[in-house]
């Protein structure tokens, strides 16, 4: 039997991360996951192969649309699928390859294959190729992270009525597409379909698109996606989807239950969360505590309720995220080699890369308000900014949120051309607990879009200039 310092069990963006450090730390480290590449749900069949398929499309879509407004004129623009897919696959299998590369940089042996718990110390391994290894380690992390969740009467079968996984390969453009839940996988997801020619209706159960995110920004957003042709259905569930024959029969109920229509459509993707993925990790014979929606529980040093077993990632409390299971597997590392890491989990940012795409750090009004948190608000749109203005992509604006007391950045919700990017700058200012004035006295160079930053935060505390 092998025998490990560190076992990581998922080499998503939480595990994988894990072994690495781990390992630079100078443990000896395996890692188990059983997908095609390392990487888990983030590179296989998340944010990595929609984030090619996003830009591919918003490339096509703005080409089509966008070009010939600012002189470009290009006649017939058309796509292949199948191209669209193979640069998305090639890009996946590169990155999937490099953490090979990596692994391998670092000596950490990787088991592909499935792992389940045999006891505190030892994992058996149910390897791809048919084969069962036994590893034992002083030390294992379970990051196994999170599989769709299903409803009720509705049965997937990944071609006509899907999760993202079906949603990331589908053989041909569907003429209308149902999309239920207007989450970040249901917008990005059906933007994707959308510019491709799909006619995509959302359905939602709340009144709103993107619960949990600021309502200007919610609001914002609805307004832009429906120009863009996304129609939504609010306040309303899907109670049953039927396939019949090519089609897919589905029935929108309003949540009072006063309407319901049946919807006939080629495709229906179930986009309604993400829940931990612990099912087959023979859990329960060890007696490892979950909370009510099925998380490992954790302390604050990421350890469970046995002491050598540590849990990072979705698979624990706390927004699902690649990079926030990335943050914690460092941390982890460096807890198991004695040091002190911590995670600031009021500074981890979320981006839903659509376009605008949308980017948010740090806490609503709504969680202020229910804190009893007395706060400051600063506004700047993007319509008034140079460099926006340049580059036709005048939608969106930044706010900032800060303490009214002391001025400190509590938080700050982007809509906007590269908000992905932009939202990093007020991430760092958090981190080091920046006031807003802080962020309006760095010089930013200009034209940028940073500078739209500099400007709500100069109103949050005083008045922008430009404005
Ligand atoms: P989500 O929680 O973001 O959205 C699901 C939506 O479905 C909610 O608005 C909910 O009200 C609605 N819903 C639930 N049941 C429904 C029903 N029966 N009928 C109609 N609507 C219903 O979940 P989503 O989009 O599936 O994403 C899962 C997780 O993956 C999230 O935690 C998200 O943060 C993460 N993710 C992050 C990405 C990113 O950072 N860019 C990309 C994709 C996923």
């Amino acid at each position: 039997m092998e025998k490990y310092d560190v076992l990581v069990i998922g080499g998503g963006p939480g595990g994988y991360v894990a072994a690495i450090k781990a390992a630079q730390l100078g443990k000896k480290v395996a890692c188990v996951d059983n997908k095609e590449f390392l990487g888990g749900t983030c590179l296989n069949v998340g944010c990595i192969p929609s984030k090619s398929l996003l830009n591919t499309t918003h490339k096509y879509h703005d080409a089509k649309h966008n070009f010939a407004s600012r002189g470009i004129e290009c006649e017939n623009i058309s796509f292949s699928l199948d191209k669209i897919m193979e640069t998305k696959d090639l890009t996946v299998s590169g990155l999937g390859q490099g953490i090979a590369g990596l692994f391998k940089k670092n000596k950490i042996d990787y088991f592909n294959g499935l792992g389940k718990f045999e006891s505190n110390n030892t994992v058996s391994v149910d390897l791809n190729n048919g084969e069962n290894k036994l590893l034992e380690a002083d030390n294992i992390i379970i990051a196994t992270g999170s599989v769709p969740v299903a409803l009720p009467n509705i049965q997937i079968d990944e071609e006509r009525i899907i999760t993202s996984d079906g949603a990331l390969s589908l053989k041909k453009v569907p003429k209308k597409m149902i999309v239920i839940g207007a989450g970040v996988i249901g917008l990005e997801l059906g933007s994707v379909w959308s510019r491709l020619g799909a006619d995509v209706e959302v359905v939602e159960f709340a009144d709103n698109i993107l619960s949990g995110f600021d309502n200007d920004v919610r609001k914002e957003a609805k307004k832009i996606f429906e120009k863009q042709g996304l129609i939504f259905k609010l306040s309303s569930k899907v109670t049953s989807a039927q396939i019949q024959n090519d089609k897919v029969e589905v029935e929108v109920t309003s949540v009072s239950g006063d309407n319901s229509e049946k919807v006939e459509c080629d495709v229906v993707l179930v986009a309604v969360g993400r829940k931990p993925n612990t099912e087959s990790l023979g859990l329960d014979k060890l007696g490892i505590e979950l909370d009510e929606k099925g998380r490992v529980i954790v302390n604050g040093q990421f350890k469970t309720n046995i002491p050598n077993i540590y849990a990072i990632g979705d698979v624990i409390a706390g927004p699902m995220l690649a990079h926030k299971a990335s943050d914690e597997g460092v941390v982890v590392a460096e807890i198991i080699d004695g040091q002190h890491g911590h995670v600031n989990y009021d500074a981890i940012p979320s981006v839903v890369y659509t376009h605008p795409e949308i980017a948010i750090v740090g806490k609503t009004e709504d969680e202020l308000k229910k804190n009893n948190v007395e706060y400051k608000i600063g506004k700047f749109p993007f319509l008034a900014n140079s460099r926006a203005r340049t580059s036709g992509e005048i939608d969106g604006f930044v706010k900032i949120i800060a303490c009214k007391e002391t001025d400190q950045v509590l938080g700050a919700h982007i809509i906007g051309d590269a908000a992905g990017e932009l939202i990093a700058e007020v991430a760092v200012a958090m981190e080091f607990k920046a006031a807003s004035e802080d962020l309006a006295r760095v010089c930013n160079p200009h034209p940028t879009l940073n500078e739209a930053i500099k400007e709500a935060s100069l109103a949050t505390y005083f008045k922008p200039i430009h404005l």
